[in-house]
């Protein structure tokens, strides 16, 4: 890995304006990255910018799951950079419930965002990438599709994400001719705005259940961790990616009891 070559890459990054998206904005800025933010809150994005300097950053308002938005997000992206170097498909959301009990709207909301905003995002990149003469799409995993111990009734989220797994390791050959990586990052647990929107109720359920599967779990990171991991993913020769890459914490820690 060398940070050297992650300077003046142009990095889009879905859901860029907060969490694990602009904690990844900026340590691409730190290492001379440019990036664009692309998510639905126009005032989280402007935030974000001026937190990161207008000259490397910029946003644009999309919906993921609007396959409208997103094409004339890319459009707009790449007419103010002039290129694309790399797309970090994070944006996602959970919504915890069993599924006997999970609505209609919650499953879909899972699945549009998830998955097929990050298919449209993909679609909208490539024929960019390829005009780069290389690039690589980072496409956020979870932990839930690998370990036991997380939080409970996840099960349409953590589909999502296996979904995730298995559509980039047929893109990866799809795209490989053109130089093209792709790579699954997987993180565990952050403290992110991910679970604000969550229902108290259902939340204190999936709790109380993620409590039955034992007294311990792999605790908490902070974005940074996962944002510069990401990052560093972007300072590899050209024709040459990380595939797959898991960031969890290594500490074992009392849950708290609920
Ligand atoms: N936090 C964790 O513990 C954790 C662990 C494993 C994996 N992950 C994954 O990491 C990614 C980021 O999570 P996070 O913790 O940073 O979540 P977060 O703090 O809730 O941020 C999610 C971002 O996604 C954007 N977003 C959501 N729906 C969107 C849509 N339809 N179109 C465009 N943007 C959308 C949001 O912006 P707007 O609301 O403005 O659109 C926001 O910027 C997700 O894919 C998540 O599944 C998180």
């Amino acid at each position: 890995m060398n940070p050297e070559l992650i300077k003046d890459k142009v990095i889009a990054i879905t859901g860029g304006g907060a969490g694990l998206g602009f904690a990844t904005a900026q340590a691409l800025v730190k290492l001379g990255a440019k990036v664009a933010l692309l998510g639905r809150r126009q005032d989280v994005l402007d935030k974000a910018v001026a937190g990161l300097g207008s000259e490397h950053a910029q946003g644009f308002a999309c919906d993921v799951t609007k396959k409208a938005d997103v094409v004339r997000a890319f459009a707009a992206l790449h007419a103010h950079f002039g290129k694309l170097d790399g797309l970090v498909n994070n944006a996602g959301i959970a919504r915890p419930d069993p599924v006997e009990h999970m609505t209609e709207e919650d499953i879909v909301a899972q699945l549009n965002t998830n998955l097929l905003g990050l298919v449209f995002c993909c679609q909208a990149a490539i024929p960019l990438l390829r005009a780069n003469g290389h690039g690589l799409i980072l496409n956020l995993s979870s932990a839930t599709v690998r370990h036991e111990n997380e939080i409970s009734h996840l099960a349409v989220y953590a589909a999502t994400k296996a979904a995730v797994d298995r559509f980039s390791k047929e893109l990866r050959e799809e795209v490989k001719e053109d130089r093209i990586g792709v790579t699954v990052f997987s993180p565990g647990a952050v403290f992110t705005e991910f679970g604000l929107g969550w229902d108290p109720q259902k939340m204190s359920a999936a709790l109380h259940d993620w409590q039955k599967k034992g007294k311990t779990f792999d605790g908490y990171m902070k974005p940074e961790v996962i944002g510069s991991s990401i990052a560093m993913c972007f300072g590899y020769p050209k024709g040459v990616a990380i595939e797959f890459m898991e960031v969890k914490p290594c500490k074992i820690t009392e849950k708290p009891l609920f």
